[in-house]
C-alpha cells in the first residue's frame, strides 16, 4: 500500500501508546480515521489533536464479538471503504511473575479475549467486506516479540501472542490463495513505551483476579530501568508504516530476541530439550542495546 491520503484506517486500541502513533501517523498521512478503544474518552482527545481529516470514535471492546462487529457497520457506514485495519489492542495481566499453572481463569480469558480473539472478531468483521471491496488494502496486526519466544515468564501473554501469531500467519496465505489484494504486516515490538504495564485498569470486573497479588517495588523499580531506554511509539509506528508500504509481513522493531527465536527453533530441529533464555534477560539485552546507541 502506497497512497494513504483520502483512504481510511481503522485503529483498535487507538487511546494510547502504538496505536495512539498508528493514528497520529496515519493522520499525518492524510487518511481517515476510526479510532476504537474500550478507552473512548482518551480516544476522543487524541482525535481532537489530529486536525485535517475525518475521524470517528468508537467505543468499542475487542474481545466482544458483538461490540467489533458494530465498530466494522459504523465504519463502513461512514466511510464506505476501509483500507488499512490495525488490529494493535491488547493487555498484559499485571502483578507479579506467576508460572503457568498459577495463573487465574479470569487472567486467561482477559488475555486470549482481548489478545487473540480481539484480532480473530476484527478479521471476522472486517476481511470478508475488504475483499468484496475488490480495491487494494492492508491488515496490520501488532504482534509481539513474545510470540515468538518462550519459557516460564509470561505465559498467559505469550500463549495469547503465540497464537495470533499463527492465525496471522494463516491470513497471509489465506489472502493469498484466494488471490484478494490486501497486504498483511505483523508488527513484533519488543520493548515499547507504553502504558502496556498499566492494563489492568482496563480488566473487566467479572474476571477480577481477587488473589492478585499488588506489584513488588522491585518489579516496578526493574520495569522502569528496563523501559527507560525502550522504543518510543513514534518509532514503532514508523516501523511499521514502511513495512505496509512496502508490503512487508514481518516488522520486528528490535534484533535483540532474534538469537532466542533461533535456539528454539534449533531445538524443535534438532529434538533436544529446549533452554530457554529468561525474558527478562532478553529485554535487558534491547534496553542494554539501545542505552548505548
Ligand atoms: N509496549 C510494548 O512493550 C509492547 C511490546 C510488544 C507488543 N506490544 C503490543 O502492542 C499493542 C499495543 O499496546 P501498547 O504497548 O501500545 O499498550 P497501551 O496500553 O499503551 O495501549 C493499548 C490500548 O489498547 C486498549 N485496549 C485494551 N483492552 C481493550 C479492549 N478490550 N478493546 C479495545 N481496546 C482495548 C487500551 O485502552 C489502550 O488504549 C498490544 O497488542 C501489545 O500487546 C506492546
Amino acid at each position: 500500500m502506497r497512497d494513504f491520503a483520502g483512504k481510511t484506517a481503522v485503529i483498535t486500541g487507538a487511546a494510547s501508546g502504538i496505536g495512539a502513533a498508528l493514528a497520529t501517523k496515519a493522520g499525518a498521512l492524510g487518511m481517515n480515521l476510526v479510532l476504537a478503544d474500550v478507552a473512548a474518552d482518551d480516544a476522543r482527545a487524541l482525535a481532537g489533536t489530529i486536525a485535517g481529516v475525518g475521524t470517528l470514535v468508537v467505543h468499542c471492546d475487542v474481545s466482544d464479538e458483538t461490540s467489533v462487529k458494530a465498530l466494522a457497520d459504523a465504519a463502513f457506514d461512514r466511510f464506505g471503504t476501509i483500507d488499512l485495519l490495525c488490529n494493535n489492542a491488547g493487555i498484559v495481566p499485571g502483578g507479579r511473575h506467576r508460572l503457568v499453572w498459577e495463573y487465574t481463569p479470569g487472567d486467561w480469558q482477559w488475555s486470549l479475549g482481548v489478545n487473540l480473539y480481539g484480532v480473530i472478531h476484527g478479521l471476522r468483521a472486517f476481511v470478508p467486506r475488504m475483499i468484496a471491496q475488490g480495491s487494494p488494502s492492508h491488515i496490520l496486526n501488532t504482534a509481539s516479540v513474545a510470540g515468538f519466544v518462550s519459557g516460564s515468564g509470561s505465559a498467559c501473554y505469550g500463549a495469547a501472542k503465540h497464537a495470533m501469531v499463527r492465525v496471522t500467519e494463516a491470513l497471509y496465505a489465506g489472502l493469498r490463495q484466494v488471490e484478494a489484494p490486501i497486504g498483511v504486516t505483523m508488527l513484533c515490538p519488543g520493548l515499547v513505551r507504553t502504558q502496556i504495564y498499566e492494563a489492568e485498569r482496563l480488566r473487566p470486573a467479572a474476571l477480577a483476579d481477587h488473589d492478585r497479588p499488588v506489584e513488588s517495588a522491585d518489579l516496578d523499580a526493574m520495569r522502569d530501568d528496563l523501559y527507560r531506554h525502550a522504543l518510543g511509539p513514534d518509532e514503532a509506528a514508523v516501523i511499521a508504516f514502511d513495512a505496509i508500504e512496502e508490503d512487508r509481513f514481518y516488522a520486528f522493531t528490535t534484533e535483540a530476541f532474534d538469537t532466542a527465536i533461533r535456539a528454539r527453533a534449533d531445538s524443535i530441529l534438532a529434538r533436544t530439550n529446549p533452554s530457554f533464555a529468561s525474558i527478562v534477560e532478553m529485554s535487558r539485552m534491547e534496553s542494554d542495546g539501545r542505552a548505548r546507541q
